[in-house]
């Protein structure tokens, strides 16, 4: 059995990586700040095995407990093991109409909480000798700079350097980083163009290859 942790699986690219994770091979364990019920009914009714944590990871101090959490929900004889962060925030506006708790907010959910759920899942999974691999959700944003965008863009430039910095650092648990282009979801609801947008599925597609087939430790790549 394999078991993916996921965080932001309640929408959008998440939720779609999540449904493509049901099967009975697998145990999934999400993460976002609302339970996505129409996924734990489906894992419900075709018997899949998932937990959910609701949990809002601006909440930094209990990040080290909620991976302790998770990994004691982990069976003794799992195959692998994946950590895919992929919960994010976006503003676009001006940096000096935004309110200093909301950069915050944005950086620590973008970038403290990767880092910190990082931190633990490498300490408390040591005792299990399996495959262990971590996948940040990143962005062209980190370089790609657009007005409004500073506070994107540095939480996704800094995630960026955190895997490279631990790519180099780790050789049991291996991190790479993958950049979707722009994707139909909520993060895009004002977006113009619609046409121009990848579907969710596609996406979650995509980085589910990354992580299973095309896994590059320390690398950034685009997911298309
Ligand atoms: N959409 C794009 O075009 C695009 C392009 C490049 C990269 N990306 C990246 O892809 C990833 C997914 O983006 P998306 O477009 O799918 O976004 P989305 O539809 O807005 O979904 C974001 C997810 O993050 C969760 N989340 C937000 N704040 C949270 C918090 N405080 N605590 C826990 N979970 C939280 C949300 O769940 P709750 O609200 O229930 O907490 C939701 O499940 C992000 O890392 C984003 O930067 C997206």
């Amino acid at each position: 059995m394999n078991c993916f942790i996921l965080t932001g699986a309640s929408h959008g690219i998440g939720e779609a990586i999540a449904k493509k994770l049901l099967s009975n091979n697998n145990h999934l364990i999400c993460v976002s700040r609302t339970k996505n019920e129409a996924l734990l009914s489906l894992a419900n009714s075709e018997k899949h095995r998932m937990d959910y944590f609701e949990f809002d990871l601006n909440h930094v101090e209990e990040l080290d407990t909620l991976m302790r959490n998770i990994l004691e929900k982990i069976s003794p004889d799992v195959d692998a093991l994946y950590l895919i962060n992929n919960a994010a925030i976006v503003f676009n506006q001006p940096i000096e109409e935004i309110d200093p708790s909301a950069i915050a907010r944005l950086l620590t959910i973008n970038l403290v909480a990767p880092m910190i759920l990082t931190s633990s899942f490498i300490k408390y999974s040591k005792p299990l000798n399996v495959e262990k691999r971590m996948l940040n959700v990143s962005s062209g944003s980190s370089f790609n700079l657009s007005p409004g965008g500073s506070c994107y863009s540095t939480s996704k430039a800094g995630l960026e350097t955190f895997t490279k910095s631990i790519g180099i650092e780790q050789s049991d648990v291996k991190i790479m980083a993958v950049r979707p282009n722009m994707v139909d979801t909520a993060m895009h609801a004002a977006t113009v163009n619609k046409k121009n947008l990848k579907s969710p599925e596609y996406a979650a597609d995509r980085i589910l290859t990354f992580l299973l087939e095309r896994f590059e430790h320390g690398k950034i790549v685009k997911a298309w």
